[in-house]
């Protein structure tokens, strides 16, 4: 029986809404197949865009994607990505599967889909292999509104007016493929370049620094003392693999319960990481302007037996769906410190919410979390505590509940309740200080077994359903959660 106290008496941090943001990287099928199919293509598209997915995105309010990489962001140099299809560079993606592209996707097309699915974009420059000039070429090309030579390409290959720009990463895991920099001389190089990241014409450049890669401590350390009065964000990257092993990291769907453990355990090592990094950050920045943000994370399998390894396409199952819910819940739990988070990657890589197979489309579990959970968007987080409840496996033991909660502007409170244990129901009992809640309504992603997932012929198999296991009785609130399941439940 778990016990939770839920404190809407207590006035918690805003949740930014942007910790639902999205990664679109050129790896793989993510960009061509997934998001870009062409003008010419027999899959319905605007502008080249993928009509379905369009549509997923949209009701997903993504509030944030973050493009063009990751690894390849470091290789990417932004003109051979803009003027005329067709005269475009073409170009070997050396990092990811040494893949040929056509740049037939770059800035304008990235523009567009943000505007498309009401996206705000977070574009990464390159430090590693780039330059100062290129990446504030980059910034005056898509900002700036003035008379200037970067004003004049853009408006000769097609778009007069400026976009609209806020977020920008200056590089992206220089620590690693990025330029395999020591964090002093990163430090250096990002007061460099950030220096040239010009606000025009009123535009406000939201500048986010490499930041360290899972329990890099001194990177971070090292980051804030020298350059966190020039940052808006320092970036965190954790991946959660299974077995711990990157040469054999386990597979999306072929798993036994040891396996179903091990990936809870090791999701739950974020909340660590990101204590850990906020502490040293708070050392320098007390007032917690600075935002943590952790714009890669998710589940790393094995890829799909059959596909490129260098594509790193694989299955999302049920395991995939608790993962998510598990992050969500400590991000919001850290709200007053992450200010954005990005599952990566959006589609058809690592752990996305959708995947493409020529003109079909289906939405994974981790879909339809992020569908469930989009209430706590800007909501304000509401402080809870959980006392008892364990899921034990192999002489070791999780908590069996984990969950997280929000006041939205209308009063209701959302309440989000992950089951961890994949074979018994959770009994929970909750008292609710500061208001007095009459109705209980929601909805829950559960399966009957660890390894369910949605396939292109059977895309229906794990989806939410309404839930009818609470109640509420003298403001208390008692539910029972099925095992391995995520629900969401509105109160008020
Ligand atoms: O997400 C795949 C890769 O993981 C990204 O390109 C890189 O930033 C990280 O190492």
């Amino acid at each position: 029986m778990a016990h939770l106290i839920i404190n809407a008496d207590l006035q918690g941090s805003r949740i930014s809404r942007n910790i639902y943001g999205h990664f679109s990287e050129h790896l793989g099928r993510c960009i061509y197949g997934g998001i870009w199919v062409g003008h010419d293509s027999p899959v319905p598209n605007t502008d080249g865009l993928r009509n379905d997915v369009i549509e997923a995105l949209r009701l997903l309010k993504v509030p944030v994607l973050r493009w063009p990489g990751g690894c390849f962001a470091d290789e990417y140099h932004w003109r051979d990505g803009v003027g005329p299809h067709g005269t475009r560079k073409r170009m070997i993606n050396t990092h990811w599967g040494g893949l040929v592209e056509d740049n037939s996707f770059g800035t304008h097309e990235f523009l567009r889909l943000c505007e498309l699915t009401g996206a705000e974009p977070y574009i990464c420059g390159n430090v590693g292999s780039g330059t100062v000039q290129e990446m504030q070429e980059w910034v005056e090309y898509i900002t700036f509104e003035g008379e200037s030579p970067m004003t004049n390409l853009r408006k000769a290959n097609g778009r007069e007016q400026p976009w609209k720009l806020t977020y920008f990463g200056v590089g992206n895991e220089n620590w690693g493929c990025g330029g395999a920099m020591r964090p002093e001389y990163y430090a250096d190089l990002y007061r460099r370049y950030a220096c040239y990241i010009r606000n025009f014409n009123g535009n406000s450049i939201y500048r986010i620094a490499c930041g360290p890669n899972e329990g890099n401590y001194h990177w971070t350390e090292v980051l804030m003392r020298e350059a966190a009065n020039r940052m808006s964000g320092l970036s965190l990257h954790y991946y959660t693999v299974p077995s711990g092993n990157w040469d054999c990291k386990g597979s999306a769907t072929e798993f036994d319960e040891s396996e179903w453990f091990g990936t809870l355990k090791k999701t739950l090592v974020m909340n660590d990481l990101i204590t850990k990094h906020d502490t040293i950050m708070t050392r320098y920045d007390p007032d917690k302007r600075v935002g943590l943000i952790v714009d890669e994370w998710g589940t790393w399998y094995d890829v799909e037996p059959g596909t490129n390894p260098g594509f790193l396409y694989q299955q999302n199952s049920m395991r995939d769906a608790i993962v998510a819910g598990i992050n969500l819940n400590i991000f919001h739990h850290h709200s007053d410190r992450v200010q954005m988070a990005n599952l990566a990657q959006i589609i058809n890589v690592l752990q996305s919410v959708i995947l493409t197979e020529g003109g079909r489309m289906l939405k994974t579990p981790t879909y339809h979390v992020m569908e469930m959970y989009k209430v706590h968007q800007d909501a304000s987080h509401v402080p809870i505590t959980i006392q008892g409840g364990e899921y034990g496996f192999g002489g070791e033991s999780l908590p069996q509940v984990h969950a997280s909660a929000s006041m939205d502007a209308q009063g209701v409170l959302h309440l989000s309740l992950c089951n961890l244990d994949p074979t018994r129901p959770a009994d929970l009992t909750a008292e609710i200080r500061g208001m007095g809640v009459k109705s209980v309504d929601g909805r829950m992603l559960a399966a009957s077994v660890m390894q369910a997932h949605n396939t292109f012929d059977e895309p229906d198999t794990v989806r939410p359903v309404a839930f009818f296991g609470a109640s509420v009785t003298n403001g208390h609130l008692t539910a029972v959660l099925p095992p391995m399941s995520v629900s969401v439940l509105a109160l008020s």
